[in-house]
């Protein structure tokens, strides 16, 4: 029997669905959209189903990670400049209290000195970043495998 595929939850931040017009020497110039496809591409590959989310604005998306909490095995975040100050994002995704992969495009340690601090770092199993579109679909991998290792461990208790 083929195993129920395993439900991630891929959030996007502010001014990301700018992706393609917004500073393009650091961002690159694939869209959201064309980002998004090569995610849900990989997650067929890795026997995963996605559900998608983008906003500007930061109770959407706490309201998204509560919404989806029973739903999400794991969590793919890109907070954009949440990033840097949004103790109420963190919250929620501590309160989530599953997995979580923080994602970057640009290498944030190579930024300006407020980029190089994540509030969000610290409830997520781990941070990648400054690959481009890469960032996504290593994310992606990592929570994906994330997700599996706690259904297994679940069935064997
Ligand atoms: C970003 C880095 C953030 O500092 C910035 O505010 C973004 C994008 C990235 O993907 O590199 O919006 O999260």
């Amino acid at each position: 029997m083929t195993p129920d595929p395993i439900r991630i939850l891929v959030l996007h931040g502010p001014n990301l669905n700018w992706l393609g017009r917004r500073e393009t020497d650091i961002y690159g110039t694939e869209t959201l959209d064309q980002i998004n496809e090569a995610l849900i591409c990989r997650a067929e590959e890795l026997g995963a189903v996605l559900k998608v989310f983008q906003s500007n604005h930061e109770g959407s998306l706490i309201d998204k990670i509560q919404e989806e909490s029973d739903w999400a095995e794991a969590i793919v975040i890109n907070p954009g400049a949440l990033t840097h100050y949004s103790i109420a994002l963190r919250d929620a995704l501590k309160a989530y209290g599953k997995p979580v992969v923080e994602v970057h495009l640009s290498n944030i340690y190579q930024r300006e000195d407020f980029r190089h601090r994540s509030v969000i770092a610290a409830v997520c199993v781990g941070q990648i970043a400054g690959f481009g579109k890469d960032s996504y679909l290593l994310g992606l991998t990592a929570a994906v495998s994330l997700a599996q290792r706690a259904r297994t461990s679940v069935s064997k208790k």
